[in-house]
């Protein structure tokens, strides 16, 4: 696929087929995820690949399995989610967040090694690191979309990165900034419209 073609064709996709994923193909993925610039030129990125169904089940365990409608309208409130593109985004990915993850072909759990508390930044470069494994993650979203799968990705909240560390066993200077499916898209998949911004207001040209 052409580049403009893969940035235009990546979607985030919450439903998938049951459908195995090549080992080459991963390979592949990884290999672009790997390529992506990183502050401080070392790329001490890792990535923790589980295709083992029993390892994924037990990893997402903590992600919780079904949603009432009560509780996403709670959360639409709370968190003043007022544009209807944005509510509907929600209100389809809320239920699918621990099914998504059960029916992917693999989960991918990307590392970066944080040498302070990120959550304490003393100064926007102790956000560098965080900042350059999602420029990989982008590299491995665009790679999987160029090899015809599909991904999503969660956010770990509450002890689910705590839960993860010890169902992987990953060591504790490594820090996940999130969990990664990928999966081929399922033909019933809404691809949820986006709020669109014309370029010539998003471009400022000389100053705001
Ligand atoms: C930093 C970040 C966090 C996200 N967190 C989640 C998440 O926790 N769960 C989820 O289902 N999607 C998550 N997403 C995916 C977004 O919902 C999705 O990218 C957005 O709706 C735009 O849709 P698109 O990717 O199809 O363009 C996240 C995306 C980003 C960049």
């Amino acid at each position: 696929m052409e580049f403009y073609e893969v940035v235009e064709s990546r979607r985030t996709i919450r439903d998938f087929e049951n459908v195995d994923i090549d080992d080459a193909v991963i390979e592949r993925i990884i290999s672009a995820a790997m390529k992506a610039p990183s502050n401080d030129h070392m790329r001490d990125w890792h990535f923790i690949v589980i295709k083992d169904k029993e390892v994924v089940l037990k990893l997402v365990d903590k992600i919780p399995k079904k949603v009432s409608q009560k509780s996403i309208s709670g959360v639409l409130k709370n968190w003043n989610l007022n544009d209807p593109c944005q509510q509907n985004v929600y209100k389809d990915a809320i239920p699918k967040q621990y099914r998504m993850f059960a029916e992917a072909s693999c989960v991918v759990i990307p590392l970066l090694k944080q040498k302070t508390d990120i959550l304490q930044p003393d100064n926007l470069s102790h956000l560098n690191g965080f900042a350059s494994i999602w420029c990989s993650i982008e590299n491995l979203l665009l790679a999987a979309t160029a090899e015809g799968y599909a991904a999503t990705l969660r956010i770990p909240l509450g002890n689910e990165g705590e839960w993860a560390r010890t169902v992987l066993r990953f060591p504790d200077d490594y820090l996940m900034p999130c969990f990664i499916a990928i999966g081929k898209a399922s033909p019933n998949a809404p691809q949820l419209k986006q709020i669109e911004h014309p370029l010539e207001k998003v471009i400022h040209r000389d100053s705001w």
